[in-house]
């Protein structure tokens, strides 16, 4: 029998994502939406302005959807893609129901007992949730913002090998970011805006606790100097980020950087989930790679490309990557660690 899946914030961007890529899934099945009270009580496809190119699947299409703030959802486990100005208040709540939370919102991605997760790079870190005490059987997991995503996978081939000290990264990110109805369009179309609130602090401190080491006092930041300059950009899918990377290691090889990204691989446990794309870093040495429109659909958005890796002659090294921001980013992201959490038994019916 299938897990039973509420998605909170079900009406937005993220939330319609999850809608689709849960549609078929083979261990997890919709059963029930929530968003704000100007959506409950409607059937989803009224309260939903569909974003998605494939049609809403006719049963999700007629499920009432209720109130985030008030209702709690029948079902075995949530997603969230909550406004982060309520997901800190009702995930808690569902945490402290019983209810697993598999969140894509900021608010407790930095909390000391919550796992921020990619499965590829920290997938240790899930013992955080046996620490976690919300007075009941309940938990939380996160995923990164969806440009830190992109950029610590990239960063984690080259830490594990060599050390990194230092990155000045700037990204280009797309504006199915800012969700719907975003970004207005005078800001938009034909434009570049420099500015995305609070994001620059996310890439900063978010991949230095991915990349940290758990141990029995919690996470201990990896120890990276990040500079982050961060963009919006005519684009609909998918954030690109170009870094200069100073390592830890001295007078590495530029064929000893490219052989660590090429052979990077996730472990057998996480390649087997459903989610699993079958290259986690797609590497190309074709010097207009990657482009947001051509490759940010790379293993169904799961996949990061990475391109133009070179020598910096101010750091060490340079690189441009790409990641599907509200697939990999977003419910992408939070579908792989909900699939490691049952695949580890973590997940139950109720
Ligand atoms: N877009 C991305 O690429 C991306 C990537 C990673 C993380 N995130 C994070 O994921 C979350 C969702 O992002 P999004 O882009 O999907 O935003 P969005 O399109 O604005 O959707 C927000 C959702 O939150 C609901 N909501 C708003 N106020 C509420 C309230 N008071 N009570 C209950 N529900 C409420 C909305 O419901 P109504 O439709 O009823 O208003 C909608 O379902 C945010 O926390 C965002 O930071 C987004």
């Amino acid at each position: 029998m299938k897990l039973r899946v509420g998605i909170l914030g079900a009406t937005g961007a993220v939330g319609q994502k999850f809608v689709k890529l849960l549609d078929g899934h083979p261990w997890f099945e919709v059963t029930a939406l929530a968003a704000s009270e100007r959506s409950a009580g409607k059937p989803y496809h009224l309260a939903a302005h569909w974003l998605e190119d494939t049609p809403i699947p006719p049963k999700t299409a007629q499920i009432i959807v209720q109130n985030a703030e008030t209702d709690l959802l029948d079902c075995d486990f949530v997603f969230s893609g909550l406004d982060a100005s309520v997901a800190g208040d009702v995930e808690e709540q569902y945490a402290r129901a019983g209810y697993p939370v598999i969140s894509n919102a900021k608010n407790f991605r930095m909390h000391p007992q919550v796992p921020l997760l990619i499965p590829e790079v920290n997938a240790d870190h899930l013992a955080l949730i046996d620490r976690q005490d919300w007075g009941s059987s309940g938990f939380i997991v996160t995923n990164p913002n969806c440009a830190s995503v992109g950029i610590t996978l990239a960063l984690k081939p080259l830490y594990d090998a060599f050390g990194i000290e230092t990155v000045m990264v700037t990204t280009l990110q797309a504006l199915s970011g800012a969700g719907y109805p975003g970004v207005p369009s005078l800001d938009a179309v034909a434009n570049v805006v420099p500015f995305i609130g609070g994001e620059e602090d996310k890439v900063e401190t978010e991949p230095l606790k991915l990349l940290g080491k758990l141990s029995s006092i919690g996470v201990e930041p990896a120890q990276i100097g990040i500079s982050a300059q961060c963009t919006r950009v005519p684009v609909i899918e998918g954030h690109l980020a170009t870094a200069s990377v100073k390592l830890t290691t001295s007078h590495v090889p530029l064929s000893a950087v490219l052989k660590a990204i090429a052979s990077f691989k996730a472990d057998s446990e996480i390649a087997r989930l459903p989610t699993s794309p079958d290259r986690v870093l797609d590497y190309s040495p074709d010097h207009a790679f990657p482009q947001p429109r051509r490759h940010s659909q790379a293993g169904k958005g799961m996949t990061v490309s990475i391109g133009r890796v070179r020598e910096c002659p101010v750091l060490d090294f340079k690189l441009v990557c790409l990641a599907h921001n509200t697939i990999r980013g977003a419910a992408g992201g939070a579908l792989l660690n909900a699939e490691l959490l049952a695949a580890r038994g973590k997940l139950k019916h109720r």
